[in-house]
């Protein structure tokens, strides 16, 4: 960990009603909810932001979603834009995580166009790569990688690089309980901040939060972000009660301390 402000987000994928969201928003509000060393994100369904988004009001918790289309507003059935989850008070969306893309057909360009669209209205983008294990078998993590940053952030002007967040999900790794091992993660985070530098320049890179997702829990959680270049956790399973998001939010904050 460095200077960077760690970042604790919360996936909580098709889970969770508004009354059972704003439950467990409460339940992460009194015990977190004055702690200002970790930033903390709920990412709730859409169904439930403005609910949990209320609950969390006033609090160091912040809100984001889990998708969002391109463009503004128009016949897109199903869809949300930008605008509207600003109106919710979300700060933060997820694009491209492995579900949209391999379940939805997501490709690069799109999901460039949602990184754009949502850094003009002022969300952070919290953009997810990582490689299928197909892919790490054959040695290929790296230029799997390089092509998703690429082209996911192509265009981006550097003076936004910073509020973008990347998360290396190795898709092998989300919800099948198998982790990538301290060593391999921060590999492919120091990778992917090279990326950032080449793109952004050494400065700017620098500060850009590189988070690790990939059945992140308590247990594995303080050698993962002991790492130099893994800067929180996007958590998937474990952000679904409020005793396993509480002690992910904990070992962040543990992982400034010299
Ligand atoms: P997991 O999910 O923590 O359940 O593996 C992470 C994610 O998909 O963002």
């Amino acid at each position: 960990m460095s200077h960077r402000t760690p970042l604790i987000a919360g996936n909580w994928k098709m889970n969770k009603t508004p009354a059972e969201g704003v439950e467990l928003a409460k339940a992460l509000v009194a015990q977190v909810g004055t702690e200002s060393a970790v930033q903390i994100v709920l990412c709730p369904p859409f169904t439930a932001l403005d609910a949990v988004g209320r609950a969390i009001e006033g609090t160091h918790l912040a809100l984001g979603a889990q998708n969002m289309h391109d463009k503004a507003s128009g016949a897109f059935t199903g869809e949300v834009s930008a605008t509207m989850l600003r109106g919710l008070h979300a700060g933060y969306v997820i694009l491209g995580h492995s579900e949209r893309r391999s379940i939805f057909g997501e490709d690069d360009a799109f999901i460039n166009r949602k990184v754009l669209a949502a850094l003009e209205a002022s969300l952070k983008p919290i953009l997810c790569v990582g490689e299928l294990l197909s892919e790490r078998e054959a040695g290929r993590t790296n230029e799997v990688v390089r092509i998703q940053v690429e082209k996911g952030l192509a265009g981006v002007p550097a003076g936004r690089a910073e509020q973008v967040v990347i998360a290396y999900e190795p898709v092998w790794a989300i919800g099948t309980g198998k982790t990538a091992t301290p060593a391999m993660a921060q590999e492919v985070h120091a990778f992917i901040r090279g990326l950032l530098a080449a793109q952004f320049g050494a400065e700017i890179a620098a500060r850009v939060r590189i988070l690790y997702g990939g059945s992140m829990k308590p247990d594995n959680a303080d050698a993962l972000l002991a790492e130099h270049d893994i800067d929180g956790g996007l958590i998937g399973g474990a952000s679904l009660e409020a005793k396993s998001f509480v002690d992910l939010v904990r070992s962040a904050a543990k992982s400034l301390a010299p």
